[in-house]
Order: C-alpha cells, then sequence, then structure tokens
C-alpha cells in the first residue's frame, strides 16, 4: 500500500520526548553506579536511553567489568533502589517539565484528526503522564506488561500501531534516543530524531521546540517525493 499523503499517527517516546525526565533517569541510574563503585557519564547514559530498567543494569554492570559479580536477586534489589531513587526525583515534577512545544503538537494532532500514541518501556509512564495531566491527550499508551523486548527491538512501536489500527508505514515516531530511532527504522516506522547525536532518523532536531505539525507534515510529504 502506497503511504498516505499525511502521517495517520503520532507515536511519541514519553522521557526526553514528552517531559524533561531522562536526565533525572541519569541521577538516580548515577548514584545507584557510584554506590557500587562504577562512573558513569552523560555520554556513557546515552546506551541507556529507552532501554529497559533491567537492561540498563546489565550494561552499567558490564561497563564496570561485574557482570558476573551479583546474584539476579542482588540485581533485583538494585533495579528496584534505582527506581526507589527515581521516583523521589519525579516528586518535583510539574507540568513546566513538559518539553516545548510538545503540548501544542498534541492539540493540534487532536484538531487535525490525528491519532496519538505513547511508546515508552517506563513502568512509571502511567504516573508520569497523570502528574503532568496529559492521560487524555493521547489515544493508546503502550502497556509494558505484555512488551517482551527492549527497544531496539521494534516491538513496542507495533504493538501501538497494532492498538491505533495504524499500518507502521502510516505512522511517525519520535524519539530521543539512538535505541528507539533503530527500533522505529526496524518497524518501518518514519523516524524523527530529537537530540544531535543521532543516525538513521528521516529528520532530525536538535530539540522539540521546533517540533510542530507543519515541520512533520512538510518532512513527511518531502520522503514520499524521494528528496
Ligand atoms: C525509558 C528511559 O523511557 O524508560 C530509560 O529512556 C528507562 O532511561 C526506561 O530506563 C525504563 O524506565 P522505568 O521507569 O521503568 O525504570
Ligand atoms: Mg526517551
Amino acid at each position: 500500500m502506497n503511504n498516505p499523503a499525511l502521517p495517520r499517527a503520532v507515536i511519541f517516546d514519553l522521557d526526553g520526548v514528552v517531559v524533561d525526565t531522562a536526565h533525572l533517569h541519569f541521577i538516580a541510574w548515577q548514584r545507584l553506579a557510584q554506590r557500587i563503585g562504577i562512573d558513569i557519564d552523560m555520554a556513557f547514559n546515552e546506551q541507556l536511553k529507552g532501554i529497559s530498567r533491567r537492561d540498563s543494569l546489565a550494561k552499567i554492570l558490564a561497563y564496570g567489568g561485574m557482570d558476573n559479580a551479583f546474584t539476579a536477586d542482588e540485581r533485583e534489589v538494585m533495579a528496584e533502589q534505582k527506581n526507589r531513587e527515581y521516583v523521589g526525583l519525579l516528586n518535583g515534577l510539574t507540568t513546566a517539565d513538559i518539553l516545548p512545544g510538545i503540548r501544542e503538537l498534541l492539540r493540534t494532532l487532536r484538531e487535525q484528526g490525528v491519532l496519538t500514541g505513547l511508546a515508552s518501556v517506563s513502568q512509571n509512564a502511567g504516573h508520569v503522564l497523570s502528574v503532568l495531566g496529559l492521560q487524555a491527550d493521547f489515544d493508546y499508551v503502550a502497556d509494558t506488561r505484555h512488551i517482551m523486548f527492549s527497544k531496539p527491538d521494534p516491538e513496542i512501536f507495533l504493538a501501538v500501531c497494532d492498538a491505533l489500527k495504524v499500518l507502521p508505514s502510516c505512522a511517525v515516531g519520535i524519539e530521543d534516543a539512538q535505541a528507539g530511532i533503530d527500533a522505529l527504522c526496524a518497524g518501518g516506522i518514519f523516524a524523527i530524531g530529537i537530540g544531535s547525536t543521532l543516525r538513521g532518523a528521516q529528520y532530525r532536531l536538535d530539540d522539540t521546540a521546533g517540533l510542530t505539525w507543519a515541520a512533520i507534515t512538510q518532512q513527511w510529504k518531502r520522503h514520499q517525493a524521494g528528496n
């Protein structure tokens, strides 16, 4: 099937796209890593974006040469500690942390009749949306209980397309993580990247401020025309 003249759905990542929480995940991981003698920095953190809690911990332990230093139960405890730290940091979250342009974009998508989905692997996604009062802005929010694989596997994006009854080729996905861009590309979804270091996106912006429906449709049409 040919792609439609305009996208039928826009699928958002949460942390680092809708809301400025990506750095809170980093702070929480950094504190946990420090306690076991592993130093992680912002550059390393790029590898953790979009990755589930358990997989993130595995990456940190591998980075510190501690792959086999902890039992499965100890890892569970560490992941839980990181989450407590993160949820504590979320106490300071307000609507002022919604990233620039996102509210306006969500409003325009509603007006234009474009479906909206959320594809976050975060188990805190529901809580964050409710704190921000954004639940009603999404037609479908991925249920992490039914997602087996972290990004870069496309599973979560394809599950959202399925729930919205939209073909992947008719959807746009917005991501701040390389794993997320890779997942979108693997799923055949038009990928918009937010961040200067991302590779492989059909359209890339440094931040969300320029993320308007006009810009998205312009890039979509350019892509359809093969430019
Ligand atoms: C993603 C974040 O959205 O959610 C990752 O980019 C995070 O950094 C992942 O690890 C899982 O989040 P949570 O809240 O379930 O630990
Ligand atoms: Mg993200």
